[in-house]
């Protein structure tokens, strides 16, 4: 079997992209193979950024790497966050911060004004080789009022196309189906599995 470091800490992240790339591959986060690892998020891209934390792992001596880099597009905002979702209220902003800015923004806008999407950029890189990047969408429209208690970050302002409810309110069972994340992990995991 064999190791895949992921450029993350976060477990909930090695549980979900193991489950998704099954028993061939041995997922582990980034830290086991160098504790305290970081890197400054300087891209202008979600690949960019992809990029920078993988070969902040591959520095240290990993041979095959994953990153991801994720956030929120809004039309009307011109792609705002975007890259920068995850301290779009500033550097220390936590996700209710970020809610209720991206609350003020969209405030005076339609309701047809109000679409949105997830997007992930996934980077796969090995030592030697070039990088390879596999890219998720899920397509949407927000909501002046938060709803739901599930997921994390925008999820209780972000209703995906065909449904009625917040991704906080649906829950991993939908959200894993459809998400930016999961729809660039299946592509990953084609890949590996055409691949190797
Ligand atoms: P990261 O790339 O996983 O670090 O995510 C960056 C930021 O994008 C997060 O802090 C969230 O604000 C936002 N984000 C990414 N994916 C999701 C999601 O599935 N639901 C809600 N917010 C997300």
């Amino acid at each position: 079997m064999s190791i895949i470091y992921l450029a993350s800490q976060n477990k909930h992240k090695v549980h979900e992209i193991q489950s998704i790339l099954g028993k061939s591959w041995d997922i582990r986060a980034c830290d086991e193979l160098a504790p305290g690892i970081s890197w400054d998020e300087t891209g202008h891209t979600f690949r960019e950024n992809a990029l920078i934390k993988a070969q902040a792992v591959l520095a240290k001596g990993a041979h095959t790497v994953i990153a991801d880099d994720s956030g929120l597009e809004v039309v009307a905002l011109k792609g705002a966050p975007g890259i920068y979702s995850a301290r779009y209220a500033g550097p220390n902003a936590n996700d209710e911060d970020n809610n209720l800015k991206l609350l003020k923004e969209i405030n005076h806008l339609p309701e047809e004004e109000l679409k949105a999407r997830f997007v992930c950029v996934i980077c796969f890189l090995q030592e030697g080789a070039d990088p390879i990047f596999f890219e998720g969408h899920c397509d949407g429209h927000l909501v002046k009022k938060t709803s739901g208690l599930k997921g994390f970050g925008y999820d209780p302002l972000f209703i995906p196309s065909a449904f009625h409810e917040t991704f906080a309110e649906l829950g991993d069972d939908v959200k894993n189906q459809i998400s930016h994340r999961a729809r660039a992990l299946i592509k990953f995991e084609e890949h590996l599995r055409t691949e190797y």
